[in-house]
């Protein structure tokens, strides 16, 4: 097999793009991909400053690391969720990375912000703890730039993610989820910011390639929730049918984002209040993340997390 590019001996092959490339040429690709998702969708301009929601896994990090590359001004945001050990080599792992490349790096604890720690919160609630952890991701990722005056938000999220997303949300015919699908997100509202996913042109292996290649030292284990969660089976469903016809996940995505998703855009706007205890958006009067902190301050005054998610004895 040989590099499309130079022809040299080719190290990764992609089929969905009937390609294969030498290691340099592939990293050349890959940054050409998020240059052009950057491009097509407007996400930001060159000299805007990026927060970017950084997990310590493969996709948020590789995703930096080409920011940086590309001169952006990125500043991360880790979000410490409490879940036991995961949480702490993946703080462990963004903290590494941030100083190693003399990036500046904010660190946001639920366990402050919500009043208990991701598995507390699960219990609480008695809600799957995706729930809970999503809600207070994106709570805090649109709090935390608005704060520091970050005008975009960016993500890790890969063309599997949102492939799987998408798949979910059509097996269920979420109408409502369906035109909130979009590589950006614009900031309908003053206290919302931009949210923008540059890594959704690459699929997963891709961005994994990208990461060994660059030797980035990403947390490999999953959060230990995930086990069982259906987006890992839709994911699955979708890599069979990838296996068996190359590019059936990007038909999928992409089919649906420039054919499909203008259909589902509703046609009345729907009202945005500021929340009347912490003033950020919602449909309602109080948002649903000082709705959950209520909760866990009623259910869980028993339940004392310690600084690792652990509850105290
Ligand atoms: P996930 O929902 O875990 O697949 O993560 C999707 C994206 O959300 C990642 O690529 C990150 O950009 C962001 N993200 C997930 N977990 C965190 C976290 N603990 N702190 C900051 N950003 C996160
Ligand atoms: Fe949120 Fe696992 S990362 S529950
Ligand atoms: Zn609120």
């Amino acid at each position: 097999m040989k590099c499309r590019k130079c022809g040299e001996r080719a190290s990764i092959e992609l089929r969905r793009h009937n390609a294969a490339f030498c290691a340099p040429d592939f990293l050349d690709f890959f940054r050409r991909q998020v240059r052009e998702a950057i491009r097509k969708h407007r996400m930001f301009e060159a000299d805007e400053a990026v927060l970017v929601a950084v997990s310590g896994g493969k996709d948020s990090l590789a995703l930096w690391d080409v920011l940086i590359d590309e001169g952006s001004r990125t500043t991360g945001l880790y979000l410490d969720l409490g879940i036991f050990d995961y949480s702490v080599e993946s703080k462990a792992k963004c903290e590494r990375f941030a100083a190693a490349r003399g990036v500046p790096l904010i660190v946001s604890t639920v366990a402050e912000e919500v009043g208990a720690p991701v598995p507390v919160i699960k219990e609480v609630t008695r809600r799957p703890p995706c729930s809970g952890c999503g809600l207070s991701k994106r709570y805090l990722m649109n709090r935390v730039a608005l704060e520091h005056g970050f005008p975009v938000v960016a993500t890790g999220h890969n063309l599997d993610d949102e492939a799987a997303t998408l798949f979910g949300s059509v097996m269920h015919w979420q109408t409502d989820a369906l035109p909130r699908q979009s590589p950006a997100l614009a900031a309908t509202h003053p206290k919302l910011v931009r949210r923008v996913k540059p890594l959704y042109r690459l699929s997963e292996r891709e961005t994994a390639a990208f990461a060994f290649l660059r030797k980035i030292d990403y947390i490999v284990e999953e959060c230990p929730f995930a086990k069982g969660a259906t987006s890992i089976a839709h994911k699955e469903i979708l890599n069979r049918m990838e296996e068996a016809s190359p590019g059936a996940k990007h038909n999928f995505l992409f089919g649906f984002l420039d054919k499909a998703r203008p259909a589902f855009e509703r046609a009345e706007a729907v009202t945005l209040n500021e929340c009347a205890r912490c003033g950020q958006v919602t449909t309602g009067t109080l948002c649903a993340f000082c709705k959950l902190a209520d909760q866990v301050k009623r259910l869980g005054g028993g339940l004392r997390p310690s600084s690792d998610g652990r509850r105290a004895p």
